[in-house]
């Protein structure tokens, strides 16, 4: 810390200034003269992809939020972090921008798949695993995006409509949660607004709650390019992203110093936090910026084949899973051959390599099957790239040999050059490797040889100027100004077998915001793709249709329009199951779709985009090599219109109502008695549990007293397998609008045949508590709540009743009692909260409650100063 001060104490005012906003589009400003270093940020949640967008060296591809919230395993979710830790080592990075802990209010927010669940509780816990998982190894993490940005629809200007209860118990929690468990180094501020104010500049959350409730000590750095105008300097953002300065210049930080609504007290904060994030990396030791590497070791392999294995839900099983004496497996679906494992947007990553679900299953040894594919139907908006083995350099490497030219016309020494089987590629701001970012040109060039021969349809998506050869022949001339941001296409025969000399030139001039350029092949398919697959299904003794979304549907930017599977995919569904009963569906979906043929299929899994390891996690759990473990982190509805944000979704006149209160996911659900598709917390295994002997080791307590409660769980089937014992507790009379149930504890365990666990959790008054706005305290109400034990949100096994007894008052509240024996007593802790906030409400500051009010007014006069202790006095007075 004195370092920290020391700095502070020499540095001039422009240098403070100039820390408040990025250098560049992923480091933070340097201050030379005092040996400040920079710091590097790169993107998550699912991998950790590095400075050159899609050009950045490989990364490990993790599977995504919603994928390890199906795990609900925190344990597993710490050793993905380990690996996240690792990835940002090697691609010399700091800080992740990650995790995303948006909540899933309705069930076609394109970004849900980074986000884990509709419970902030599960939220919550799975993003501190995660963070510490990071942490524990010297790189920070970025807790995203805060706060009520749970939708893409006018994402950087919707006003989230959301009254305080709501936003306390649902949307902040899983970020309060995590940074009480795992304190992230930063927090990012989201593009919306919150109740009419930009989140980059919403003092109730940032400064209020986050830094003085929370003390959190960490940094708030802005989304990129969110922020908007001359009010950021003075209100909770430290770090304005990306760089160079917009709103964190030294003309508006000054002026704002001026007017006095920047004071250099809080100048000083936001520096002192800054220059801690440097210290936490320890960066003053070692101020060297590492280059980029890919990495992709064994050891990572194994944890991301786990987590890929544990996210799978098993949804239905009428005894089909796992396979036994099948002798052939007709994989079918737009996605069997190709691993989709991304959504759209910033999350992306270019893995090292990925597993589809046809390599997967086709691979086993010892399996004697023979695996078939097809592809039934096409779900892509734009024609996804030449698969890899069709590409390649004259001289035998696999790929497209690409060049970047200062300059539009492709000419002089190229300045980047790389071989590589991405032929897709987008660039954000300032992250062209090495050229001119307004004014450049790129070449790729080498071999493309189809598989089959028949009409091929080439293409070339581009915000830019480009042109595509074959054999020195324009293709497809996507030239024109009027063709920016389309995909422009050609049909094209070409011979199986035979090698082509491919050229894609692409220039670009101009604002250099954001950049794309894309080729795109589909092979010649049969008139009537259903059919075929259709064929292949009846001559194998198994159909696995992989069905689902991709990044065309699910992306950042924008939101799904229904919630129904695209292309035709129903209908192959509908047609493959009755030409084969024994048909699997897997969902290779980021968030809920609708199944109209959930009836007639006899099983349904859960795939998710789980990692560059999802074929073979496919593999491992159709036969059976792994048990299904994961459960729904997200409420399946039967329609969209189920949803309790329907009404109210996407919003009117820049503002979207978020009506339905607390009565999110589940809590509406079970409130409206809707009966869901498949219920939050749902899963099946290929075991059997059985749960008993629930017991509570207290009757009643007072809510500053602890529980326990114990159950038994037994193994009753023939395989080893885990599951996840889920506690919810139910308010059973309030004065308050309260949900039927609320999760609060879960644990994961794994049993063998006929084997038993004791499962112990421990509830204390977060258990039992909603958020009382009257008092802008956490309260509980005294009377019976009832302990519900189960399987899922809707297969509860156990339940027990307990008391919650009112607490014993002190005999008269005053200012010179112990601050625990204040905070002891609900009303009490109600002023005390309403005064000095998180500063003594910390669990962490739980020592100075041993303290009376007057000691901490007279150590810490700031914090607290003498009048506020007499108001303190007053208001205590009045509690009768
Ligand atoms: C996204 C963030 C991301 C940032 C940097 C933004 O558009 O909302 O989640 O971290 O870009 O890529």
């Amino acid at each position: 810390m004195s370092r920290i001060n020391d700095l502070i104490n020499q540095m001039t005012l422009d240098e403070k200034i100039s820390m408040l906003a990025g250098a560049d589009l992923w480091h933070s400003v340097s201050v030379s003269r005092l040996g400040i270093p920079q710091f590097k940020m790169t993107d998550g949640p699912n991998g950790a992809r590095g400075a050159k967008g899609s050009m950045s060296t490989p990364s490990v591809a993790t599977p995504v939020g919603i994928a390890l919230g199906a795990t609900w395993n925190p344990r597993l979710i710490e050793k993905v972090g380990n690996v996240l830790a690792d990835e940002l080592k090697a691609k010399g990075a700091h800080i992740l921008l990650a995790p995303t802990v948006n909540i899933h209010r309705t069930p076609i927010a394109g970004r849900n798949f980074e986000c884990y669940s509709e419970d902030p509780f599960l939220s919550g816990m799975i993003a501190s695993a995660y963070i510490k998982g990071i942490q524990d190894n010297g790189v920070g993490a970025c807790i995203k995006h805060f706060i009520a940005n749970d939708q893409e629809y006018e994402r950087f200007s919707i006003s989230s409509e959301v009254d305080e209860r709501t936003l306390r118990e649902i949307y902040l929690e899983p970020f309060r949660i995590a940074i009480r468990n795992s304190n992230p180094w930063a927090v990012m501020s989201s593009y919306n607004r919150v109740n009419g104010v930009y989140a980059c500049e919403y003092d109730h959350s940032l400064l209020e709650i986050l830094k003085g409730e929370w003390n959190y000590d960490g940094i708030v750095m802005s989304d990129w390019f969110g922020t908007y105008d001359d009010g950021v300097p003075a209100g909770g953002l430290d770090l304005e992203m990306p760089g160079p300065a917009r709103w964190m210049s030294a003309e508006v930080v000054k002026k704002s110093l001026e007017s006095g609504t920047l004071t250099e007290e809080r100048l000083n904060d936001k520096v002192r936090r800054l220059l801690g994030v440097l210290e936490k990396a320890g960066l003053f030791e070692n101020p060297v910026l590492q280059p980029e590497k890919g990495e992709d070791k064994p050891e990572h392999r194994a944890i991301i084949r786990e987590a890929a294995q544990e996210a799978i839900v098993l949804l239905k099983n009428n005894g089909i899973l796992p396979l036994a004496n099948v002798k052939t497996i007709a994989m079918i679906g737009p996605y069997a051959r190709t691993a989709q494992i991304l959504g759209g947007g910033s999350s992306s990553v270019t893995p090292h390599y990925t597993v589809s679900p046809f390599d997967g299953v086709n691979a086993p040894e010892g399996k004697d099957v023979l695996v078939e594919a097809a592809t039934g139907a096409f779900i892509y908006k734009n024609l996804p790239a030449p698969a890899p083995e069709t590409l390649s350099t004259p001289n035998g490497e696999s790929g497209l040999r690409l060049s970047l030219f200062a300059g539009t016309e492709f000419d002089g020494e190229p300045l980047y050059v790389e071989t590589s089987t991405r032929v897709q590629h987008g660039w954000f701001d300032n992250s062209v490797p090495n050229v001119p970012q307004d004014n450049f040109s790129l070449r790729m060039e080498g071999l493309f040889t189809p598989q089959e021969s028949g009409l091929h349809t080439l293409a070339l998506s581009a915000v830019g100027w480009c042109r595509l050869y074959l054999d020195e022949k324009l293709v497809v001339d996507h030239g024109s100004d009027s063709d920016m941001g389309k995909q422009k296409t050609a049909e094209i025969e070409l011979e199986g077998g035979k090698a082509y000399n491919i050229k894609v030139e692409y220039y670009w001039k101009g604002d250099p915001r954001w950049r794309a350029v894309a080729l795109g092949h589909q092979p010649p398919h049969s008139a009537d793709m259903i059919a075929e697959a259709v064929e292949l299904a009846k001559r194998s003794d198994v159909a696995v249709i992989v069905a689902g979304l991709n990044g065309d549907w699910e992306s950042e930017g924008f939101d799904r329009v229904d919630m129904k599977l695209p292309g035709q995919q129903d209908e192959l569904i509908r047609q493959v199951v009755a030409a084969n009963p024994n048909t699997i569906v897997v969902l290779n979906v980021g968030s809920p779709v609708e199944m109209p043929w959930a009836d007639d299929v006899p099983a349904i899994l859960q795939l998710w985009y789980n990692s560059q390891e999802q074929g073979n996690a496919l593999a491992d759990v159709l036969f059976g090599d792994a048990n299904p473990s994961g459960k729904l982190p997200t409420t399946f509805p039967v329609r969209l219109e189920d949803n309790p944000a329907y009404i109210n979704y996407p919003g009117e006149n820049g503002k979207v109502r978020y009506g339905e209160g607390i009565f999110v996911g589940y809590r509406y659900y079970d409130k409206k008695k809707v009966e869901p598709l498949f219920p939050f917390g749902h899963g099946l295994s290929y075991t059997t549990f059985e749960y008993s002997n629930l017991q509570i080791n207290k009757k009643s307590i007072t809510p500053n007293e602890t529980m326990e409660v114990k159950v038994d769980v037994t193994n009753t089937g023939k395989v080893t397998g885990k599951e996840v014992v889920q506690l919810y507790v139910r308010d059973v009379k309030s004065t308050f609008a309260r949900p039927e149930k609320e999760l609060k504890a879960f644990e994961k365990v794994e049993l063998a045949p006929q084997q038993t666990k004791t499962i112990t959790f421990t509830l204390d008054r977060e258990a039992f508590w909603y958020f009382e706005t009257t008092l802008n305290a956490w309260s509980v109400e005294a009377g019976e709540f009832e302990i519900l034990v189960g399987a899922s949100s809707r297969d509860i096994r156990a339940s027990q009743m307990v008391t919650i007894e009112p607490v014993k008052r002190a005999a008269r509240l005053h200012a010179g009692l112990l601050i625990n024996t204040i905070l002891d007593d609900p009303d009490g802790r109600a002023v005390i909260s309403k005064h000095i906030g998180g500063f003594l409400l910390m669990a962490d500051m739980r020592m100075a409650g041993e303290l009376t009010l007057e000691q901490v007014a007279h150590n810490h006069p700031t914090y607290v100063p003498q009048e506020l202790v007499k108001k303190i006095e007053e208001e205590l007075a009045k509690i009768k």
